[in-house]
């Protein structure tokens, strides 16, 4: 099978499009005809050795697909070869097969395209559990969402709107800022250009955010947890511009703050019904039209390097995706 190979964690630039093997199964998996898998920011952190999770080499990148099903290990129930499918592994998915548990799949709705579906599990996934599970995030409050045009964001932008929350989105460019607009945030901080804890006070009339999204990091964090009002929550999703921050621990005395951290990736592997049951609201959400994923390219298999380069040089918007059969 054709599938983009990482020989040796380094370079985004060193990986190869190759014929390999196709995976084995083992009896808790299914094997996945690839139609479409999108690229996501950690795709490029674990090809250069820099994710938690560092696999054996070589191995092929990718985290979150959309196809069907092929073959079914011995274990496997309630999955029929034939069943269209989304879902989310840790590698693997930028290749014409994948192998993956059967215990995190998902019925792609009869109305979501294959490309939809592989911008779909994990961006909205992480959003909801973040924002649901974490920060118990209510309909009235206010909450904060920074790198707002990525695949992160723009998901918790829908996701906070679903809940009832009014939404602030700060990107770095009139374009991200203009297309969180565009997928309902109510107010918007350019924050290249802007000074936004001035902003956010304003637009808090002094009072403050509820809940801050931070998929970012870097010293834009700090400053984001200064506008959590009393009791408000600040959610570490992510350190995209690729510097963790050091927080002053007085800053959650002063206001009763709270700091939680999110790793949606080994949360739906500790809690799989949790996990169900937020992508059974996630597709409902998504029939009833009241989320749908920015899909801003769709690309060939042997563009996908050059796509993991843009997105970790910050030039992408929503998300990027795959599609097998172009
Ligand atoms: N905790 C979890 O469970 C979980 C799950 C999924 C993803 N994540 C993490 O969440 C982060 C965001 O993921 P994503 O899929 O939303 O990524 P994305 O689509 O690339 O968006 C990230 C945003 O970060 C901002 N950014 C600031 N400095 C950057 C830099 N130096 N390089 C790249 N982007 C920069 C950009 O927005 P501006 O230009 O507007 O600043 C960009 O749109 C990643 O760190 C990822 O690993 C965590």
């Amino acid at each position: 099978m054709k599938a983009l190979i990482c020989q040796q964690f380094g370079p985004i630039n060193a990986l190869r499009l190759e014929n390999i093997p196709a995976p084995v199964l083992t009896s808790s998996q299914v094997r996945i005809e690839v139609k479409a898998a999108s690229i996501n920011f950690p795709d490029a952190l674990i090809v250069q050795g820099l994710y938690q999770v560092r696999p054996t080499l070589p191995f092929s990148p990718g985290a979150e697909l959309a196809g069907t099903i092929t073959e079914l290990g011995s274990d496997v129930t309630g999955w029929k070869i034939g069943d269209r499918v989304m879902t989310c592994t840790d590698y693997g998915a930028f290749a014409e097969q994948c192998v993956v548990t059967a215990d995190l799949l998902v019925a792609l709705p009869s109305s979501m395209t294959f490309t939809q579906g592989a911008a779909f599990v994990l961006t909205y996934g992480t959003s909801l559990h973040a924002l649901k599970d974490r920060a118990r995030l209510k309909a009235g409050e206010t909450v904060l969402i920074l790198g707002a045009a990525g695949g992160v964001g723009l998901a918790a932008i829908e996701i906070a709107k679903k809940l009832g929350a009014r939404v602030i989105a700060a990107a770095s460019s009139q374009e991200k800022i203009d297309l969180c607009r565009r997928v309902g945030a109510n107010d918007v901080i350019n924050y290249s250009r802007e000074d936004f804890k001035d902003r956010v006070k304003t637009l808090s009339n002094n009072q403050g955010v509820d809940v801050v999204c931070d998929p970012v990091g870097g010293e834009g964090s700090e400053t984001a947890l200064r506008c959590l009002a009393w009791r408000g929550r600040f959610l570490v999703v992510g350190f995209a511009s690729g510097v963790i921050p050091k927080i002053p621990l007085n800053l959650t005395l002063l206001k009763e703050r709270q700091i939680l951290g999110v790793y949606w990736g080994d949360a739906i592997k500790r809690d799989p019904m949790s996990h169900k049951a937020n992508m059974q609201l996630l597709t409902t959400w998504f029939e009833q039209g009241h989320i749908r994923p920015v899909v801003s390219e769709q690309i060939r298999l042997d563009q996908a390097a050059e796509a993991i380069e843009r997105i970790a040089s910050r030039k992408v918007m929503g998300k990027i995706v795959v599609n097998f059969d172009v």
